[in-house]
């Protein structure tokens, strides 16, 4: 089977710990390159995890030939500048979550993709690749639930690192771009449209600048999606889908363990019901998707039409804070 040579750009932690494992245990992961701003610490990191060849500037890392495709885990300012540029390389990219500043911005990359459609780009919502997703689909099909009336989720945990990206307001930090997009994304993805109103309430953290707690209310017709993320609140995240007739909860909405089966609930009739589903890697995955889509050259399973679509909702969240009103989409 061909053989995908990935570069990473960037030492980033999360890059480090689950992406660069994921793309090696894939059916082609390969982990040809891996560059940084300070070349000590690439060099550093490539001897730590036994990666080929390593490069003092991303420059350096496009300009490798035998690289076919990028992982982009750099702060949210830079991911479609250095996408476009990973393109403009030739280049496929699977770029980190959210895409983008704001939906203007993940527009122009939506251009590049156009303008060079041989080449693979894609957003990295992990989460949807779990299989505990099919099942939930599954359920909803068989109108388990019966119909269904509105879907709640929250993702929350605690950082007041002042050093970490998402504390910083000009890399694209706070909550509602780290997580919300999640919740955002989860609710489009589950009633399969766009929503028609938004309703936003933010909480800026005084020292930081970004937000610090974020909660949503989004219209889809007849239903309704509510969220809260937090950054500054113990580590929980949980999605309930109620219908007519019963509910299910999803116990890890976005990062079931690897290594644990995940659950979901269905109550129905009084009762309780536990599913589980096997424990994987859904960032493997994911990465197995992807090159699944280079190598047959098949669209990827989400386009950055997708990832427009959720910064425009993003975008929405904070234009109703500011206004203090509902936003129509
Ligand atoms: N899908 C998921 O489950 C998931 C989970 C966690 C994070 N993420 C995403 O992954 C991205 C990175 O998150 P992370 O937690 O890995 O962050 P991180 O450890 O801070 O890594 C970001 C990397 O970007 C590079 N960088 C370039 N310019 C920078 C600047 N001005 N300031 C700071 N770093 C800069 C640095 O690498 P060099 O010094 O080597 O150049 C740094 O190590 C974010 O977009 C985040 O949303 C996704």
């Amino acid at each position: 089977m061909k053989q995908i040579k990935w570069g990473v750009l960037s030492t980033s932690n999360f890059g480090i710990n689950h992406l660069i494992p994921a793309i090696r245990a894939s059916k082609t992961g390969n982990v040809h390159a891996i560059a940084s701003r300070d070349k000590n610490k690439a060099d550093r990191v490539a001897k730590e995890l036994n990666i080929p060849f390593s490069y003092g500037s991303y420059e350096e890392l496009l300009a490798d030939e035998t690289i076919d495709a990028v992982y982009n885990p750099l702060p949210n300012h830079l991911h479609v500048p250095w996408t476009i540029k990973a393109m403009e390389a030739g280049k496929h990219v699977l770029c980190e979550k959210p895409i983008a500043m704001n939906s203007k911005e993940a527009e122009l990359l939506l251009r590049k993709t156009r303008e060079l459609p041989e080449l693979k780009v894609m957003e990295a919502f992990m989460y949807r690749f779990h299989p505990q997703w099919a099942e939930v689909q599954s359920l909803l099909e068989r109108q388990e639930i019966g119909t269904v009336q509105s879907f709640h989720s929250v993702f929350t945990y605690y950082n007041d690192d002042p050093e970490n990206i998402r504390n910083w307001p000009k890399m694209g930090g706070g909550g509602l771009m780290d997580i919300g997009c999640y919740c955002i994304s989860l609710s489009r993805f589950l009633f399969g449209s766009e929503p028609e109103s938004v309703f936003g309430k933010l909480e800026i953290d005084p020292q930081f600048g970004v937000d610090r707690k974020a909660s949503g209310i989004l219209t889809f017709g007849e239903k309704t999606a509510t969220f809260t993320c937090s950054t500054r609140t113990h580590d929980y995240q949980r999605a309930i889908i109620f219908g007519t007739d019963g509910l299910i909860e999803i116990e890890r909405p976005f990062n079931p363990s690897g290594d644990e089966p995940a659950y979901i609930y269905l109550t129905k009739n009084g009762e309780r019901k536990t599913i589980q589903i096997d424990s994987v890697d859904q960032y493997r995955l994911q990465v197995d998707a992807f090159t699944h889509s280079i190598i047959n050259n098949t669209a990827v399973p989400t386009p950055v039409e997708d990832a427009v679509a959720n910064m425009n909702v993003i975008d929405a969240v904070f234009k109703s804070d500011e206004k203090r009103s509902v936003i129509d989409l």
